[in-house]
């Protein structure tokens, strides 16, 4: 399974949005609403990696417009940060959930190896349009696509880290990995788990000035 066959070799963000339309890369296109590609101006400088839409991103066909979202508003604002200047995607495309009672919100399930693999052509060839500065990883999902299935951001959170050669960005780019802003909602303690968020995003704040 992989998106490659759909992903166009040619053409800006806007061929790339598409053409994910009809993305059958794998099997999560079928029990989900639309694809939900990534947003943001074509010169930005961040690039933002979560792990795949939600019920309502599926609905709205738009990345972190739910709670997730703005919880993460919130940190970027906390940090210094403009989210209108940012490129902002996910590591999968589609929404994986079980299907729920009608009226009722669907439950997330979180993607496999396989899908993470199979969607990763899409995120590869949206670094390849930006080649961003500075990319922020949300949760181990963004980070097993991007930094492999090793990686703990349990522990990494924080670290200036270099941007995987298969990810094409500018020059001596910085990665930062830090944990989902959905993590923040179901912390015990919130605003710890906030603070902890906006921290890590900090790093990058730093980094610009
Ligand atoms: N969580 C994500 O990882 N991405 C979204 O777009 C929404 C919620
Ligand atoms: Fe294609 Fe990714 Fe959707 Fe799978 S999740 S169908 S690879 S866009």
């Amino acid at each position: 399974m992989t998106a490659q066959e759909y992903v166009p070799e040619q053409g800006g963000l806007e061929q790339l949005r598409l053409a994910a339309r009809a993305c059958r890369g794998c099997d999560l296109y079928r029990d989900a609403t639309q694809t939900v590609f990534g947003e943001g101006p074509g010169d930005a400088r961040i690039l933002v990696v979560g792990e795949q839409p939600g019920d309502i991103e599926d609905r709205r066909g738009a990345p972190f417009v739910g709670p997730a979202g703005k919880v993460l508003d919130r940190a970027f604002d906390a940090a210094g940060l403009d989210r209108g200047r940012m490129y902002v995607t996910n590591a999968v495309k589609h929404f994986k959930h079980r299907p729920a009672a009608p009226g009722k919100r669907r439950i997330h399930q979180t993607p496999d190896r396989t899908e993470i693999v199979a969607c990763r052509p899409w995120l590869v060839a949206e670094f390849a349009r930006i080649r961003p500065a500075q990319v922020v990883v949300l949760g181990a999902t963004a980070a097993k696509a991007m930094l492999g299935p090793a990686f703990r951001v349990t522990k990494e959170h924080g670290r200036r880290l270099a941007v995987p050669a298969e990810f094409a960005a500018a020059d001596d780019a910085v990665l930062v990995a830090t944990i989902h802003p959905s993590a923040v909602l179901r912390a015990d303690d919130r605003d710890a788990a906030f603070d902890g968020l906006v921290e890590d995003l900090r790093v990058l704040t730093a980094a610009a000035a």
